[in-house]
């Protein structure tokens, strides 16, 4: 049986270093209540210039590397992103320009938040099970850091937010056990508000909008609790349903790589499913909550830091603004 397995992951992420201590003086916080709180120490925010295609395109040519393939190998590009660098087209195109890719292979652009790149595999993952494609880009990037109210109006999400990049790439193999083997997706819009960016969004004409930004509602907004509360129950119940459908038990996840969307939610999920410490691995202590970059940065620093075998149960979850979540189970 065909199926997809991810033979190179790479990572990017801006050269500034936001610290805790940092933002303190932008707005009214502390270092103490953001450790506490989210258990974020530090986070990476683009400076003029850079860009989100930048990033993904650095992260691309590692995962590139590391699969040991040229960008003129693919077949197609599946980019997740909810805050592209414009507004059309997506950043798919922009990134095959920037990888000197000259076919015209499809470059797909997914908008599901913070698990844009759970369903971005799962897409590249149903083409290649379906025969179309065999080796694709699967990317998750996110500029963050443009797009929140800096002040301590906005200070609920601005300590959490940050900007990065990750990609993995995802080949065809028929070898017998290794690769995808099952996704588990939702979508709940009744909460859509509760974790939004309101706009400028196509609904009104732009001459509305500077007086909408004035008001403050361009900037992204979160029910905290809300989404706290959803996050820690959705993300086990997908993270069993996902290892029920690949025909694995929990005892046999090597790795769970939970979006980094806060330390005490991974905390509260690894409680929930009873796993330990060694079978989680959080980095949000040093890039914060990177969107859909979160778990495939993740993945590359577990693949590089020698965290996985041949054979290893990884398991990869993710809750986000929708609401939407989903898990994916893959044997490395
Ligand atoms: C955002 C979050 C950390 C807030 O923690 P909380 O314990 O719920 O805190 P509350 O929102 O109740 O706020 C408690 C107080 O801290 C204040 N506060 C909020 N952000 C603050 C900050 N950065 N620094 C200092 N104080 C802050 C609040 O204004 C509030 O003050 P008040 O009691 O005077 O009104 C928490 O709700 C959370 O982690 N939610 C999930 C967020 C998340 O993961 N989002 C990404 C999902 S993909």
């Amino acid at each position: 049986m065909t199926r997809s397995v991810i033979t190179g992951t790479g990572h990017a992420v801006p050269e500034r270093v936001v610290t805790n201590d940092e933002l303190s003086g932008l707005m009214d916080t502390s270092d103490e209540w953001i450790r506490a709180r989210t258990g974020i120490q530090q986070r990476h925010w683009i400076r003029d210039g850079e860009t989100g295609v930048g990033l993904a395109a650095e992260a691309s040519r590692q995962a590139l590397a590391a699969a040991g393939l040229q960008p003129a190998d693919l077949d197609a590009i599946v980019f997740a992103t909810s805050t592209p660098d414009h507004f059309a087209p997506g950043n798919g195109v922009f990134l095959q320009r920037a990888l000197g890719i000259t076919a015209t292979i499809p470059a797909i652009d997914i908008r599901m938040q913070c698990a844009g790149f759970v369903y971005a595999l799962s897409v590249a993952d149903a083409w290649v099970r379906t025969g179309m494609f065999r080796r694709m880009l699967v990317v998750g990037e996110e500029i963050q850091s443009t797009r929140m109210d800096v002040s301590t109006a906005g200070r609920h999400t601005a300590v959490i937010f940050a900007d990065g990049a990750g990609a993995v790439v995802l080949e065809a193999t028929d070898a017998d056990g290794r690769g995808i083997l099952a996704f588990d997706l939702h979508s709940q819009g009744q909460h859509a508000e509760r974790l939004w960016a309101e706009g400028p969004g196509a609904v009104d004409p732009l001459s509305r909008w500077p007086e909408r930004i004035a008001e403050g509602r361009c900037w992204l907004q979160m029910d905290g609790r809300e989404v706290f509360r959803h996050a820690v129950s959705r993300m086990p119940e997908s993270v069993r349903a996902v290892l029920l459908r690949a025909g694995a038990e929990q005892s046999d996840v090597r790795l769970l790589i939970a979006h980094q969307a806060n330390l005490r939610i991974s905390e509260a999920i690894q409680k929930e499913l009873g796993l330990s410490e060694g079978q989680v691995f959080n980095n949000i202590q040093r890039f914060g909550n990177t969107t859909a970059a979160t778990i495939p940065i993740a993945l590359d620093e577990c693949v590089r830091g020698g965290r996985l075998a041949g054979g290893d149960l990884v398991v990869l979850t993710a809750f986000g603004s929708g609401f939407v979540w989903g898990s994916c189970a893959l044997r490395w």
